[in-house]
């Protein structure tokens, strides 16, 4: 799809950007070359472009790995030609996907007495459109068994990620996204069994929820679903949308009952590129049982002369992502990922305990493993005396490079404006100092600039990976 209007772009097309250093290579924007051109130059120049981008690294809006080891980069550059989609021609690669989904199922306590079932997908997006799709999918056939109607199917969820929205919009099933309770910042028992009727495909319950990092209680959830079973009839699924908390908790919370130790947790979503610490490119999801995947969903390819059931919204595929999750599981191990997600629960805590000191924010969330993932959200008190707003810090600190959003909350407290930090690995202590330092810089430049007028979310551009 094209971005950008032709008539937009027009008057860009002759535009320079080498000049200083090579006068004579103009980069193609918009019409495609006619001739080839020297690799090496064209690398340069490429390179050179990619320095307009943010640095990763002090992008701390992103939940997704920004540090690998060396080692991984090998692996990727190995399987830089292998497709995924094709186990019949890579059919190590489709054995090392299937000890991936064995090995996240005994993470997730899969009951051993069930035949749970598995892909990876390009990242939690994909993975959560195929739980979605499967639980609308039970819900329909169920309903039709029962001669019952089903054309306006709803799915009540928390505060979700943008992906929930697509899977609403695309399949043409209502959201009932409960409005943000100012306690507890996230969906309880009582606001989820608010909106629930009978045409409610099912809950979806985050796990390390999107704007601020807390976890959603999903026990509690489940325990309330019991009830509307029991009092009602209706008999829920929930699918855990466990995008950032599905690789934290099993190492750093192993108590907090969340996964398919629940009997009505039918599914669940993780990034595999998120603290699953496997390169950009990489998701999971899971199923309790067999059964809980209908058998028209999925597809079947050629395997060994044989044949592989899948079920993917996309045909070809890079397989390197899979394969550095396979080798990250060897190598960390439980004790290596409890050691680099800890690390960074503690970083989180040093950055809320410090902005804290400041006396002007109030911190929402400080990275307290039992709750939520390594994040902090804060938000200005309501009588602090200052003449910024966070956009404008948001806007500021980004002089220096740091990427942290600002935004405001959704519905029911969209009067709140927050920012966020995301902690990963690659961000320690070290880094956590001198991001303090600028933050006191930034401060201390406000203290002595007063500004005008304020900037609007829009403006600041600040991206929170909600959507
Ligand atoms: C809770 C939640 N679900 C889904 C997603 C989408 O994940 P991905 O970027 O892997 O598609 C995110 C991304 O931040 C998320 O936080």
């Amino acid at each position: 799809m094209a971005l950008y209007q032709r008539k937009d772009i027009r008057d860009n097309l002759e535009d320079s950007i080498f000049g200083s250093r090579d006068s004579e290579i103009r980069m193609p924007k918009y019409r495609f070359p006619k001739t080839e051109s020297d690799p090496k130059v064209i690398l340069e120049v490429l390179k050179d472009e990619l320095f307009l981008d943010g640095n990763a690294r002090q992008n701390l809006a992103t939940f997704c790995q920004t540090f690998e080891e060396q080692e991984v980069h090998e692996i990727m550059d190995l399987s830089i030609n292998k497709n995924m989609i094709d186990k019949d021609e890579y059919p190590q690669t489709a054995a090392i996907e299937e000890r991936c989904v064995h090995m996240i199922a005994d993470l997730w306590h899969a009951p051993e007495s069930k035949n749970t079932v598995g892909t990876s997908t390009v990242g939690s997006s994909e993975a959560c459109m195929l739980g979605g799709l499967a639980m609308y999918w039970r819900w329909r056939e169920k309903r039709e068994k029962e001669g019952k109607d089903t054309s306006r199917p709803n799915l009540v969820t928390g505060p979700v990620q943008v992906c929930w929205e697509k899977f609403c919009r695309y399949w043409d099933i209502e959201l009932r996204e409960v409005p943000m309770e100012r306690e507890s910042l996230a969906m309880t028992p009582g606001t989820m069994l608010e909106h629930i009727d009978e045409n409610t495909i099912g809950v979806v319950a985050t796990f390390g929820l999107t704007f601020t990092g807390k976890y959603e209680p999903v026990k509690a959830l489940c325990d309330a679903l019991d009830q509307l079973s029991g009092e009602k009839g209706i008999d829920l699924d929930l699918h855990v949308d466990a995008a950032s908390g599905g690789f934290l908790a099993p190492f750093c919370a192993p108590d907090i009952p969340w996964d398919f130790q629940n009997p009505r947790v039918k599914s669940i979503s993780a990034s595999g590129h998120k603290f699953g610490l496997a390169p950009l490119g990489c998701g999971w999801v899971l199923w309790r049982d067999r059964g809980d995947l209908p058998k028209r969903l999925v597809f079947h390819v050629n395997y060994l002369g044989g044949d592989m059931a899948v079920f993917q919204l996309n045909f070809s595929r890079p397989a390197g992502q899979v394969i550095s999750q396979y080798y990250e599981f060897l190598r960390l191990g439980y004790e290596g990922y409890r050691k680099i997600h800890m690390n960074c629960y503690r970083t989180a805590q040093y950055l809320a305990a410090s902005i804290e000191k400041t006396g002007l924010f109030d911190i929402l969330y400080d990275a307290n493993p039992e709750k939520g993932i390594p994040a902090l959200a804060w938000a200005l008190k309501k009588d602090a005396k200052v003449n910024f707003n966070l956009y404008d810090f948001a806007d500021k600190l980004r002089s220096r490079g740091w990427q942290v959003p600002a935004y405001s909350l959704p519905k029911d407290a969209q009067d709140v404006v927050v920012q966020r930090i995301l902690v990963r690995q690659g961000f320690g202590l070290d880094m956590a100092e001198l991001f303090m330092e600028d933050f006191r810089r930034t401060l201390t430049f406000f203290e002595g600039h007063e500004v005008v007028t304020p900037l609007t979310q829009r403006e600041a551009g600040g991206f929170n990976h909600a959507g």
